[in-house]
């Protein structure tokens, strides 16, 4: 089972490659279906078909939604929001302020991820294609599941380990109400819900972000600073499609700059994102709508390379025992050390770079060991944990790292 993201600044060409994408995948054989999360859902447009927010055959193989994220929210928030103001009322917090703060950001975006991942497991779909909205939102919503499994984590005290633990002991104690197993079931039944989306869409067995880039300067910036950020939230790109390129055919004089600076962009495209793969797709003479058009754009887009296939693989983050510590890597392609900022706080390593910011729940094998030093070189961001013994000895020397950069330092 593969899950195909396909997101890029706006215009680019994002839902055509998706749409084409899926055909290519249905026509080889596979069980597919392409959805948009896009809420111009221009999908329906570019195979010239009427598409729903329920499942519609375009070809034999392939089905097609358009997602009602509003749709999906109202259906599932009348659950949520029930318990939340359970938990508001268990916690104390006056019914008309817990209406307000039950309104937790991106609440409704979840929903839209949350249907991926049904579709990704319910077994009928050997290819689920998602064409997304352009890239800021995208990455909006691709940082949701952690921000908001943060943001649930601490607002509600509440997680698992706590339901576990201490809800038998509140029960004991006189006095202190303990929330029904209902309110337990659907917020475990939430976070699990959170869990599963982050799991399935940072497995890069199973998920994989396609870029979709024009031969232009601006366009080519914003992938890059796409592809760091998607891999800051461990997501992996394993394909650019670089879109309208000027046909070799093209001999009019008057595109020869074009020409010129379109193989200059390319150029730079595949030198800067290698080793991910660039799979190349020339400006149609036509708007490309309707299944012919688009079955055209695939076969010349893919040639003799499966769609589906996992075309780059590796993790964007690994840790890996060294001298008696640990480090972690984690790609960060583009990133800039002034952009880069670190900080420990407790169980998490928090890293921003640029606009955006992740709080990474370390793994467990490194939570009692203290960050030792970072660099960031190649693309790639260091940190190294000290082990037990070293971490005993005075802490080395930072200067040829961003380590002097990290704020909050060992703050518990
Ligand atoms: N290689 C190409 N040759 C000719 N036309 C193309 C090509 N790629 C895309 N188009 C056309 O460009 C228009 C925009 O493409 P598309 O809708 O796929 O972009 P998008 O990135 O999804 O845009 P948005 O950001 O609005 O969602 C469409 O009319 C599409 O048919
Ligand atoms: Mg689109």
């Amino acid at each position: 089972m593969r899950v195909l993201l396909f997101t890029g600044k706006g215009g680019v060409g994002k839902t055509t490659t998706a749409a084409a994408t899926a055909l290519h995948c249905a026509d080889a054989g596979l069980r597919t279906i392409v959805l948009s999360t896009d809420p111009a859902h221009s999908l329906a447009d570019a195979f010239g078909v009427e598409l729903g927010d329920h499942p519609v055959e375009i070809v034999p193989g392939l089905s097609g939604q358009q997602l009602d994220t509003q749709a999906r929210m109202e259906d599932a928030w009348a659950e949520i929001q029930a318990w939340l103001l359970e938990v508001f009322e268990w916690a104390g917090v006056a019914a008309i302020e817990a209406e307000e703060l039950s309104v937790i950001p991106g609440l409704d975006e979840i929903f839209s991820l949350s249907d991926i991942k049904t579709y990704a497991d319910s077994g009928e779909w050997d290819v689920v294609v998602v064409d997304c909205a352009p890239t800021a939102e995208t990455l909006r919503l691709l940082s949701l599941p952690e921000i908001l499994r943060w943001y649930m984590d601490r607002v509600f005290p509440m997680s698992r380990r706590i339901n576990k633990v201490v809800s038998p002991i509140l029960g004991r104690v006189a006095g202190i109400p303990t929330p029904g197993d209902e309110v337990f079931g659907s917020a475990s039944r939430f976070y699990d819900r959170l869990d599963g989306v982050r799991d399935l869409l940072c497995d890069t067995a199973r998920t994989s972000v396609r870029l979709v880039v024009n031969p232009e300067k601006l366009v080519v910036a914003e992938a890059r600073r796409t592809h760091t950020y998607l891999s800051l939230f461990g997501y992996r790109v394993d394909a650019v499609v670089a879109n309208r390129l000027l046909p070799e055919a093209v001999s009019d004089p008057w595109f020869q700059e074009w020409k010129a600076r379109h193989a200059e962009h390319l150029a730079s495209i595949e030198e800067g994102f290698a080793p991910v793969p660039v799979l190349k797709a020339e400006l149609a003479p036509t708007e490309l709508v309707g299944v012919e058009a688009l079955r055209g754009f695939a076969r010349d887009l893919y040639g003799e390379v499966d769609p589906a296939a996992v075309l780059h693989g590796g993790e964007p983050v690994e840790v890996v025992r060294r001298d008696g510590g640990f480090e972690l890597t984690m790609e960060l392609p583009f990133a800039d050390r002034d952009d880069l900022e670190l900080g420990r706080r407790g169980d998490e390593l928090l890293i921003r770079v640029g606009g955006y910011r992740r709080a990474m729940v370390l793994p467990d094998s490194l939570r009692r060991h203290p960050v030792g030093a970072a660099s960031l070189r190649d693309g790639r961001l260091r940190v190294t944990f000290v082990g037990d013994q070293a971490s005993a000895r005075p802490r080395p020397a930072t200067d040829s790292s961003p380590g002097e950069r990290r704020r909050g330092g060992e703050r518990r």
